[in-house]
């Protein structure tokens, strides 16, 4: 899976991704590389895996550091050292805690992983003048709204500490920008799902089916839609945007184009490929915890303006990434 041939992202970038042993990190250091740039990634390997990054870590264009990016006197020590061989022209910041409801029980959680991430990476791209940012944001920061979610709405009340987190990682960058940054593009990614997810609803299932190949326990009552979205398809949106956002402050919400999967779709579609006799119970109400966004409208109309649709819908991706997770749950 890659970004086209003939892109503008040229061969010489240097990138500095953080999260990069994560599912959308990891993936994205594959499609990088493969366009020929040179990649350092960082992870603190809280959520992230090594063999995520199997194929990455045997290319000599690829540098890995198991470190934390809030241990800002160690990040900072390995961005000047890789800056002294070449300069780092755009970090992908990728790095959060991804697990939502992780951050529900403790709030610390989403403050450090989530925000002083942004935090104290922004210290760190002003110190060795790394002039660009891409930063992965989420339709969480929009709450629960009622209407079309357009990127010109507001006021945003986001309902988890996630959301919370993520916005005011926006307005830093935001300042950040007032402040050096030369460009900054902002991505509002959907639920995004393929291989190596390491987290989200077809992973759980997956995983709950492998322990217990008997029944399928769902929380809530299987009605919660959202627009679901392949990797293969982030990657190119992500690519394209870096590309063609040419403001100094982007940002663009990604998603499919109108359509939305159900929880119950979803978890019919992992039952029927990985254990056909399995028995789905359902929890009771459209919320499945505390934060969950149980319905929602994404517009995308910016993002087909600047001239990029996605080409599968939330049910072909949820397809997909149904086969993926589960070849690799049974394989590993
Ligand atoms: N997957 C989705 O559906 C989705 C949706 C919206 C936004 N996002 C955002 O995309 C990014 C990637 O998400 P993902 O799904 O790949 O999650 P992931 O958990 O697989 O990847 C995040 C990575 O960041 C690492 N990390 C966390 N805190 C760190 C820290 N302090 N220092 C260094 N590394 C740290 C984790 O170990 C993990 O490998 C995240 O910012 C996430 O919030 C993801």
């Amino acid at each position: 899976m890659g970004f086209n041939p003939g892109s503008r992202m040229s061969a010489q970038e240097k990138y500095l991704i953080t999260g990069a042993a994560g599912f959308i990190g990891s993936h994205l250091v594959d499609a990088l590389l493969a366009r020929g740039a040179t990649v350092v990634g960082l992870d603190n390997m809280k959520l992230g895996r090594r063999a995520n990054l199997a194929t990455a870590l045997g290319d000599s264009r690829f540098a890995f550091y198991e470190a934390d990016v809030n241990d800002i006197a160690r990040f900072s020590e390995i961005v000047a050292a890789e800056t002294r061989q070449a300069p780092v022209t755009v970090a992908w910041h990728l790095a959060a805690n991804s697990d939502i409801r992780a951050g529900v029980s403790d709030s610390d959680v989403d403050l450090r992983d989530t925000f002083l991430t942004t935090h104290n990476l922004l210290k760190v791209l002003r110190e060795h003048k790394v002039p660009r940012l891409a930063f992965a944001s989420t339709s969480a920061i929009y709450g629960e709204h009622p209407g079309l979610m357009r990127e010109d709405i507001g006021p945003l009340f986001p309902i988890s500490n996630y959301g919370a987190m993520k916005l005011a990682s926006e307005a830093a960058i935001s300042a950040a920008l007032e402040a050096f940054l030369e460009r900054a593009w902002i991505f509002r990614f959907p639920n995004v799902v393929g291989s190596r997810a390491t987290h989200g609803a077809i992973y759980d299932f997956v995983h709950k089916l492998k322990k217990n190949p008997t029944r399928l326990d769902v929380l809530g009552d299987g009605s919660q839609q959202k627009p679901y979205f392949h990797i293969s398809d982030l990657l190119e949106a992500m690519r394209f945007i870096v590309d063609n956002g040419g403001e100094r402050l982007n940002f663009y919400n990604i998603g499919t184009a109108e359509t939305v999967t159900s929880v119950r779709y979803m978890a019919e579609a992992v039952v029927r490929r990985q254990s056909p006799s399995a028995k789905i119970l359902y929890g009771e109400g459209n919320k499945g915890w505390v934060g969950d966004v149980p319905k929602f409208n994404y517009s995308i109309e910016k993002l087909k303006k600047l001239g990029w649709s996605p080409r599968l819908t939330s049910d072909q991706a949820v397809d997909k990434a149904v086969e993926e997770i589960v070849a690799e749950a049974l394989a590993g």
